[in-house]
């Protein structure tokens, strides 16, 4: 099944070069905390470039819901007249999250430290996704939370009356937990201590100091400490949304493998939480450059010129890599199987709790099209075959994760035999424009039409 919908059976057919210019939509994590904080702020927000995905229209939803003022001009500009740290209202009704984890996540620490309830859910792949890396740090604030068996959704939180601020230490590799934290410290008075081991995106530290909070954060021998002072008055911002390096890996890694293909894919963020796919693929020996690098709202954002590139090698993925690229090991699995040799993604096991459990689903999809993979808890290896020798020709389960239907999508264009996905709905969470931009470039992506029952 598809997020929002009857499932919607997509094939990609063996395509020649792809060729022109992509544009990508703007960045998801950005647009989710650009309406959260502007929803937190006192005054109009403006943001140009927001992502008009699913998951991101349904935060906008949710931040309605919360009392914020939240208008659609078109064209990607919106504007959200906020409430004030401490303003949010009690929503009437159920916070209906879709398919996102980054929106159910934040939301659920932006509301944690206000005297309201609300009642969060989502579709059926985020109603199994573990919530208590939320609701645990949550719970130290003060907050209530009542969930399914696991901590699942649909789940009720009442957000603490009286606030304590907490420093935590956060145990996973995770940019929504920490968010969830830095969010809930806002409404508790005092400091608030996050603690990570592993640096993750860091676009919520940005977004806030942007607003005027207090924030600072330390590399130190104890990992990157983030201090966060609470009960701050956010001031409304102007925000340019860069464009989402995660969007650009797909036309990316679909010129590199198509052969004959030249795509320029302009003003990508390449914040370095957020760019080590491109690292990789440079590593694996992707004809992949950056022209025209410049800094936009904060951010160091280039344009992405990538050619076909026959001689990529397998390489080993260095594991403290993995947090600056966890959304684009499937695509990257993909560019794997037309290199030569073995492609080694180890200290991974976050990918199991995304979406889907993103090991599974892709060893599953790609055995079937001919590649061998290996995998274990939190390791996996592909092992390339070259160009021109990647058999293809199988359908595979999208399991409502749009990265795992446009990775196989990806597949399709290069591979000997077409590639077809049981539902290709979820995309729209993500790139809803991901059809035309990869049909404009070359690609030949097909819907299956599906009798009515
Ligand atoms: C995101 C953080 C990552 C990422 C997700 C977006 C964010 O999730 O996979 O797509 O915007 O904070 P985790 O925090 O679970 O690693």
């Amino acid at each position: 099944m598809s997020s929002h919908g009857a499932p919607i059976p997509m094939t990609s057919t063996p395509c020649g070069p792809l060729h022109g210019t992509a544009v990508v939509p703007g960045d998801k994590s950005i647009s989710h905390r650009a309406l959260i904080l502007g929803a937190l702020s006192i005054g109009e927000t403006r943001i140009r470039g927001l992502l008009e995905g699913q998951d991101v229209l349904d935060t906008a939803k949710a931040m309605r819901a919360f009392g914020a003022e939240v208008i659609d001009h078109g064209g990607g500009n919106w504007s959200v007249h906020g409430v004030g740290v401490g303003g949010f209202a009690e929503p009437g009704t159920v916070i209906d999250c879709g398919n996102s984890g980054t929106g159910v996540r934040l939301i659920m620490g932006a509301m944690a430290t206000s005297p309201i309830t609300a009642t969060f859910t989502g579709d059926a792949s985020l109603n199994g996704r573990p919530m208590a890396r939320v609701t645990d740090p949550l719970a130290l604030f003060g907050t209530q939370s009542y969930g399914r068996s696991g901590g699942r959704l649909p789940m009720t939180i009442i957000g603490a009356a009286d606030p304590v601020p907490v420093r935590y230490e956060v145990p996973v590799p995770s940019a929504q937990v920490k968010s969830a934290v830095l969010l809930a410290g806002l409404g508790a008075p005092g400091q608030t201590v996050v603690i990570e081991q592993e640096a993750t995106r860091d676009h919520t530290e940005r977004m806030l100091a942007g607003f005027g909070a207090q924030i600072s954060v330390e590399d130190t021998a104890a990992g990157r400490v983030i201090t966060l002072t609470g009960q701050p008055e956010l001031t409304a911002q102007e925000i340019d949304v860069p464009r989402d390096p995660s969007s650009a890996a797909f036309p990316v890694c679909a010129a590199l493998i198509v052969p004959g293909s030249d795509v320029l894919v302009p003003g990508i963020g390449l914040n370095p939480t957020r760019a080590g796919l491109f690292t990789t693929l440079r590593d694996m020996g992707a004809d992949l450059t950056y022209e025209n690098e410049r800094l936009e709202g904060g951010e160091p954002v280039a344009d992405l010129r990538a050619r076909y590139s026959p001689d990529m090698k397998g390489i080993e993925v260095p594991p403290a890599r993995a947090a600056s690229m966890i959304d684009e090991y499937p695509v990257l699995s993909v560019v794997a199987a037309f290199a030569r040799g073995q492609t080694v993604m180890r200290g991974v096991k976050e990918l199991r709790v995304k979406e889907s459990d993103r090991i599974d689903a892709m060893a599953t999809g790609l055995r079937a099209n001919g590649i061998a993979v290996d995998e274990g808890p939190d390791w996996w290896i592909v092992t390339g075959l070259g160009h021109g020798k990647v058999p293809g020709g199988a359908t595979c389960a999208s399991h409502l994760d749009h990265r795992i239907a446009m990775s196989f999508l990806i597949l399709g264009m290069a591979a000997n035999a077409p590639v077809a996905v049981d539902d290709g709905g979820p995309i729209a969470t993500s790139f809803p424009i991901f059809e035309p931009l990869m049909g404009g470039l070359g690609a030949q992506l097909q819907r299956l039409e599906v009798a009515p029952v």
